[in-house]
């Protein structure tokens, strides 16, 4: 295999923080190269580097063996870079095509073509095994399927390097598996691929080599075959990672959540929500799984006063079905929202203040304010140039333990928490889940609702599946396993995405 793409010596400081130190990177044609790293090591930056966003300090880029220098990201496209973006790029309201197309339309004599253009997303979908509906409308595909809409986009773009950052933190377990036959594939026809990734077993699944960095420079590059999942905790972190298992046993109180016949009706595709009873005791970790799309965030909403529902819920004994996020956190909730840039945080803000919402009343020195925000990130290891910096320079993860450190330090009766460490390390991982099982151990109760069958395994005392806006089946500590789960999920009648709209029969 050829060198497609090199970076050498990449440096890039922002402020006071090195985010990459003196980087090399070389990109084989034909290859999937994973680059893997703590929260804050540098691996979004050097993507950025790459794909033209970001200017180096210092070093060079060569492309094909001759030198090139991009000053945006269209120099990079020129090249053939592609990238692929977590938070997708896309015209909801238009289609699959006009998505793809968009401001690389071929023209006939100044006048758009739509029919080649329709032919040649046609054929791309089918060289890339894609059961993509060209015609339809971005707004009715689940995530898998907008993602494939952005990798068409690049290859349309006549991409033959692609770089997804975590691609995989919006994917359902079967929409990862298709991402990733349809990655190997690209690869055997010579397209170089960057992966950045924080899921270890992704890595061994898929990647020929990996590079692993840490505070901004290179560890290692080695062939995937010649490497663990422990060897590259290990490379990423400086120590050995151990899991956190849920093994103490359960000593439930009273309960600090009830939800009863709640309902959420209907809406566009999305198939009712029932919940029937469902409850969370102190001391105890209640979990839901279910392949994301199936209602787990409509009816996190519900419980955490977002969205409007009939029924009833108590929180620490207090009804608060009609109260709003304000009351119910009153009344002794806590909550970690999945999308911690839109509803837990604001960017603009700093760390320091993010760290403060919903904790103090009143007027506080400046100083004690700063001290807090400093003890909480030292305790929580939020990796980021002071208290002071916005939430907004923060890397993905360090904002995710922001949002986490100050809920958890609420001390709250009940935490809500959806998918706690989506997008954090490995090392974080296991610091996350410690913090929860103290938090059991401590007498509250949490509600957690998770992707990761693994975490619920690890930390659950009881998990529901929900599938298609119902709980089809609960399981106790002693009987889960990730079999049943899957079993759970998917024989309800309903599979991954679009399946999972219409309810499935009985339960
Ligand atoms: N625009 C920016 N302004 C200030 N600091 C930044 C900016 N972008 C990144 N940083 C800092 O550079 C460092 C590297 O960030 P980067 O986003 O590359 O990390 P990462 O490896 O992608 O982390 P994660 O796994 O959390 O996504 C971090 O300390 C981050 O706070
Ligand atoms: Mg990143």
């Amino acid at each position: 295999m050829t060198s497609r793409v090199r970076l050498t010596g990449i440096t890039k400081r922002f402020g006071p923080v090195l985010a990459n130190d003196d980087v090399d990177l070389d990109l084989l044609s034909g290859e999937v190269h994973a680059v893997v790293g703590e929260n804050g090591a540098g691996k979004s930056t050097l993507m950025s580097v790459l794909y033209g966003s970001v200017h180096p300090d210092a070093g060079q880029i060569a492309a094909n063996g001759v030198p090139v220098r991009f000053t945006s990201p269209g120099d990079a496209i020129a090249a053939g870079i592609g990238m692929v973006h977590q938070h997708f790029q896309l015209f909801e309201s238009f289609s699959v095509t006009d998505n793809v197309i968009y401001g690389a339309e071929p023209s006939r004599r100044g006048v758009i073509d739509r029919a080649s253009a329709r032919d040649r997303v046609a054929a791309l979908i089918e060289e890339y095994g894609s059961t993509l509906d060209p015609s339809a409308a971005v707004r009715t595909l689940p995530m898998g399927l907008r993602q494939q809409v952005e990798i068409l986009k690049a290859l349309y773009r006549h991409a033959d390097v692609l770089i997804l950052d975590e691609p995989t933190a919006v994917l359902t377990p079967a929409e990862t598996g298709l991402l990733f036959t349809s990655l190997r594939r690209l690869a055997e026809r010579g397209v170089a691929i960057v992966l950045v990734t924080h899921k270890l077993d992704e890595v061994m699944q898929v990647s020929d080599r990996v590079t692993v960095l840490r505070q901004g420079r290179v560890v290692e590059t080695v062939p995937t075959a010649d490497t663990t999942p422990a060897a590259l905790a290990h490379a990423m972190t400086g120590r050995d990672i151990e899991t956190a298992v849920n093994d103490a046993p359960a000593s439930p109180g009273a309960a600090v959540l009830t939800v009863t016949d709640l309902r959420i009706p209907a809406e566009g595709t999305r198939a009712a929500i029932a919940c029937d009873h469902l409850r969370v005791r102190a001391g105890e970790i209640v979990g839901i799984a279910g392949v994301a799309g199936n209602g787990q965030a409509e009816f996190v909403q519900a419980v955490v006063g977002l969205r409007p529902a009939s029924g009833s819920v108590t929180i620490n004994d207090v009804d608060v079905s009609r109260a709003d996020v304000r009351r119910r956190r009153r009344a002794g909730m806590a909550y970690v929202p999945e999308d911690r840039a839109a509803v837990g945080s604001a960017r603009a803000l700093s760390i320091s203040d993010n760290l403060a919402v919903g904790r103090f009343r009143g007027w506080l020195k400046p100083s004690a304010l700063r001290r807090h925000a400093a003890d909480l990130m030292e305790r929580n290891d939020v990796r980021g140039a002071g208290p002071e910096a916005r939430m907004s320079s923060l890397s993905g993860g360090n904002a995710q333990k922001v949002v986490l450190a100050r809920e958890l330090s609420q001390r709250a009766p009940l935490l809500v928490a959806e998918n706690p460490t989506q997008g954090v390390d490995v090392g974080a991982i296991e610091y996350i889940h410690r913090e929860l099982l103290a938090y059991r151990a401590a007498g509250n109760g949490v509600l957690l609702v998770s992707n990761e069958l693994s975490e619920l395994i690890a930390l659950a005392d009881r998990v529901h599946v929900l599938v298609g806006g119902r709980f089809v089946a609960s399981f106790e500590r002693a009987q889960l396993s990730e079999g049943r789960l899957g079993e759970a999920m998917t024989n309800a009648g309903a599979g991954a995405g679009t399946a999972a709209l219409t309810p499935p029969e009985g339960d």
